[in-house]
């Protein structure tokens, strides 16, 4: 079954659960199986998670945007947020990891890679720099972003159902 789904969130921690249920009940409703749906939730919360935590603050108007689509085949979730100077800082990162995950043949090497580097150096747990690699990863998705001129950031995930 195809169909799209849009939701509208204040930047805040409680939100992340209520859109990932959100997403699994569209995604369910339309047919995709449990594997299927339970991996596109957490690639739902971890690019929510990311926007609240990198996008613009303390501005209640900056909500953070996100649609899911499924159609001929292919899940894409798109998730938008404000940008600031300081999440302006953090694209350059955000561009680096998702160059890196590319750089890999089978996502799962760049996971083996990160987690090592976690246990390294003891990351802090806010940014274990975890997230992306869990999307290319466990959620077989691609990764994609832009900027557009109005200084939205939209971060995108794509799933091949087959
Ligand atoms: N929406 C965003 N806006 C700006 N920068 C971002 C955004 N999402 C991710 N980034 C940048 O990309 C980096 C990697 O993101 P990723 O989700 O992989 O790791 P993390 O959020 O640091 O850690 P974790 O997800 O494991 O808690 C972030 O540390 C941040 O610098
Ligand atoms: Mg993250």
């Amino acid at each position: 079954m195809e169909g799209s789904m849009k939701l509208e969130i204040k930047p805040l921690w409680d939100e992340v659960e209520r859109v990932r249920e959100e997403s699994a009940s569209f995604l369910t409703s339309k047919g995709l199986e449990k594997d299927a749906v339970f991996s596109l939730s957490m690639v739902v919360g971890e690019l929510v998670e990311n926007s609240i935590k990198y996008g613009k603050q303390g501005d209640e108007k900056a909500l953070v945007g996100i649609s899911l689509d499924v159609s001929g085949g292919l899940v894409t979730v798109e998730v938008t947020n404000l940008v600031d100077d300081t999440a302006y800082a953090h694209l350059a990162r955000l561009d680096r990891t998702i160059q890196w995950i590319r750089g890999f043949q089978d996502p799962f090497e760049a996971y083996v890679e990160r987690m090592k580097e976690v246990a390294r150096r003891q990351m802090e747990d806010k940014e274990s720099g975890l997230g992306l690699v869990r999307i290319a990863y466990e959620g077989r998705a691609i990764l994609d972003f832009f900027l557009d001129e109005s200084e939205i950031l939209n971060v995108s995930a794509v799933l091949n159902l087959e």
